[in-house]
């Protein structure tokens, strides 16, 4: 391909390649810093790599403060629609800055300084954002925890973190069901063993929640009684955020997002990736418990000077699948974000795309999809209706923001169905062989990252440098693998082909089978089991559990079912969607005793099987799957 656009993009790599320190240093120089970096990369006693070290920022000040300085004071900064409790709110950039620093100042009140964590556990309402922001503030380390996990889940990342603080609401709202987040945060706080010293809880008309002093404060007497508080300069290779993410095992990795990097990068991705303009609306509809959230919610289109939305709603049953073109329109969003699985159900609801017109989406410029590969229906069915460039992006909790997209702010590229386009510059991007050779084109491998990584990645998981060496790290030095497999074409665009590891996706939230498997082991009946993703038409992947009982068993497949149900829903959250359960005699396995996961979700899916000649007895699989087709009737 020889198009003046794939020229633009080369030309644009090429800059980054050349020189990449100087490349970011050129993007960090766009930001307002209270000391301006002259260092770009340097490396850490353990040979980490960290940006800017020797520049000093603030990451709430540049997303607020600044903006209010380069005139945007009056400009919406935060629109808060929920559906769910039929709320609208706008927050001008100044207001946002002014409950910001209020908060900040209540936080301050309780003793929180740079350096100490926060837990953040809330549903998707403007004070969860302005949480996030007043620790930025301080340079207290926040760490968001998803609301749809459950206690024990908030319980181990409570220990990890070890903060000062919990931030909470008194309830969630799901469609026509209010979820109580303080009794799933008291319970957590019980089965930890990390003690907080507060819990700060936001009371909401739905459910109040009992309040247990002294620890538990409330919000808004707190902040009544708070003074406002100036952003602390900090270096920038302070840590902004936690973020837990799900691994192999049931021990979640903590990813650390560094501020300097982090602003930079973000900032950088909006007008590179996004194609933005200050003063625009973005929409991320996603929930701030994700990275989408943290990134593209909070702090990227902040940092950017456009509008942002939060949306504590669903794609569909709110009321019905015309609700995101309903919200593109009341606020004229130009540029939207969501996973696949969105679009997924509303195309099932409204799939002649009646919906859509009936609601004027002229504002809109772009749709990105991200989070899990988008299949190819979903793909036409959203170009067709909306006539849109329909852009899949390629990203993960630990790189904060797009290896791989078509970047819409120098000259589209032409899409090519499967792909998640080229590389953005800032990455380089190889697909590596099981010996660490470079792939040839089409051959598919390992998507490893050179490293050092760019800005905004992650520079550690929290306490365990360990682990982020080994998890991604030392496998090929010289490079961060990813955990995704797939291959590049001759012209370099980068096709996703799923996980190489136990990591699925369901409904665009990232989990492990690892974890669900430990739960389901846990189980009094069970001798051993596998659990692994299943192609699911609306969620993308669903984890189906295939279960050897311990001899003498009276359990039904039913009463085992529920039970299991109800464990996973404890243990990890509803979000995990565990359903199918299924009783067999034995697991294929190799002759050195490995489970065959990978032939068992074949046989689920349909798909034809590639039996290693290493398994121990070839039978078993034909068993399974006579099983597996009689439990589907
Ligand atoms: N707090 C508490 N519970 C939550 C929750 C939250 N924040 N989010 C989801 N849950 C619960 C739901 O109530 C549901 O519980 P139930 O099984 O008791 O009904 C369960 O978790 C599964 O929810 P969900 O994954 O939302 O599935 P759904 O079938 O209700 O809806 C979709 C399907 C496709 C509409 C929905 O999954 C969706 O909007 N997905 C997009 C997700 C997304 O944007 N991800 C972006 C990441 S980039
Ligand atoms: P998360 O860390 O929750 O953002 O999930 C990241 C993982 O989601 C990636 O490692 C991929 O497996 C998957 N993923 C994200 N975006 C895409 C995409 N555009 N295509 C295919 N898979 C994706």
């Amino acid at each position: 391909m020889t198009t003046t656009a794939y020229q633009a993009y080369q030309q644009a790599y090429e800059q980054f390649e050349q020189d990449p320190e100087a490349f970011w240093l050129h993007k960090a120089g766009r930001l307002n810093w209270h000391t301006t970096p002259k260092k770009g990369v340097s490396y850490d006693h353990e040979s980490l790599s960290h940006w800017f070290e020797d520049g000093q920022l603030n990451t709430c000040y540049l997303a607020l403060d600044q903006q209010i300085n380069e005139g945007r004071a009056e400009q919406v900064a935060l629109i808060y629609d929920s559906p769910v409790t039929e709320q609208k709110e706008c927050y001008t950039y100044a207001e946002l800055l002014e409950s910001v620093s209020y908060f900040a100042g209540a936080l301050s009140e309780l003793g929180v300084v740079a350096g100490d964590r926060v837990v953040i556990y809330m549903p998707m309402i403007p004070q969860a954002v302005i949480a996030m922001l007043a620790c930025a503030r301080l340079g207290a380390i926040h760490s968001v925890v998803f609301g749809g996990f459950a206690p024990k889940e908030l319980a181990v990342r409570i220990d990890d973190a070890k903060p000062k603080l919990v931030l909470s609401a008194s309830c969630g709202v799901e469609v026509g069901r209010v979820i109580e987040y303080k009794p799933m945060l008291d319970e957590a706080l019980v089965l930890a063993t990390h003690e907080v010293e507060h819990t700060l809880v936001w009371q909401r008309p739905q459910y109040r929640a009992s309040m247990l002093t002294p620890r538990d404060i409330d919000w808004c007497e707190l902040v009544a009684a708070a003074t406002q508080v100036d952003a602390v300069p900090l270096p920038a290779t302070h840590p902004l955020y936690i973020l837990y993410t799900s691994g192999t095992t049931g021990v979640p990795k903590g990813v650390v997002r560094e501020q300097g990097g982090h602003a930079v990068a973000l900032h950088y991705s909006m007008e590179t990736v996004y194609g933005m303009k200050p003063g625009q609306v973005f929409w991320a509809a996603s929930d701030i418990g994700w990275v989408v959230g943290h990134s593209y919610i909070v702090y990227a289109p902040l940092l950017f000077g456009c509008t942002t939305l939060l949306y504590e709603g669903k794609p569909v049953r709110t009321p019905d699948a015309g609700a995101f073109w309903r919200v593109v329109e009341e606020y004229q969003v130009n540029a939207l974000f969501s996973a696949p699985t969105a679009f997924r159900a509303i195309k099932k609801e409204d799939p002649e795309g009646k919906l859509f017109a009936q609601y004027n989406t002229r504002s809109l410029q772009t749709l990105f999809l991200a989070g899990e590969r988008l299949d190819a229906a979903t793909y036409d069915w959203l170009q067709s209706v909306t006539r849109l460039p329909v852009i899949d992006h390629w990203w993960q909790t630990e790189t904060g923001w797009p290896i791989a997209a078509n970047p819409m702010g120098l000259s589209p590229l032409p899409t090519k169905a499967g792909s998640a386009s080229v590389p953005t510059p800032g990455y380089q991007l190889t697909v590596l062989d099981a010996n660490g050779e470079p792939c040839a084109a089409y051959e598919q491998g390992l998507i490893a990252l050179k490293t050092p990584l760019p800005p905004g990645c992650l520079s550690s998981i929290w306490q365990n440098s360990t682990r982020f060496k080994q998890g991604y790290l030392s496998e090929f030095p010289g490079y961060y693998l990813s955990g995704d497999g797939g291959y590049l074409d001759e012209e370099g665009y980068v096709f996703i082909m799923g996980r190489t590891d136990d990591v699925i996706n369901v409904a665009g939230h990232r989990l492990s089978t690892g974890e669900m498997e430990e739960v389901v082991a846990a189980h009094d009946a069970v001798a051993e089991c596998a659990v692994f993703a299943a192609k699911d038409e609306l969620k993308g992947q669903v984890p189906v559990a295939m279960v050897v009982l311990k001899d003498g068993s009276q359990l039904t497949q039913a009463q085992l079912r529920e039970e299991l149900v109800q464990s996973i829903r404890r243990r990890i959250g509803a979000i995990a969607c565990l359903k199918q359960i299924l009783v067999v005699e034995r697991l294929p396995k190799t002759r050195s005793g490995k489970i065959l996961r990978k032939n068992l979700r074949q046989l689920v899916d349909g798909e034809a099987m590639t039996v290693p000649s290493t398994i121990d007895d070839p039978a078993t699989l034909d068993e399974i799957s006579t099983l597996w087709k009689a439990s589907q009737q």
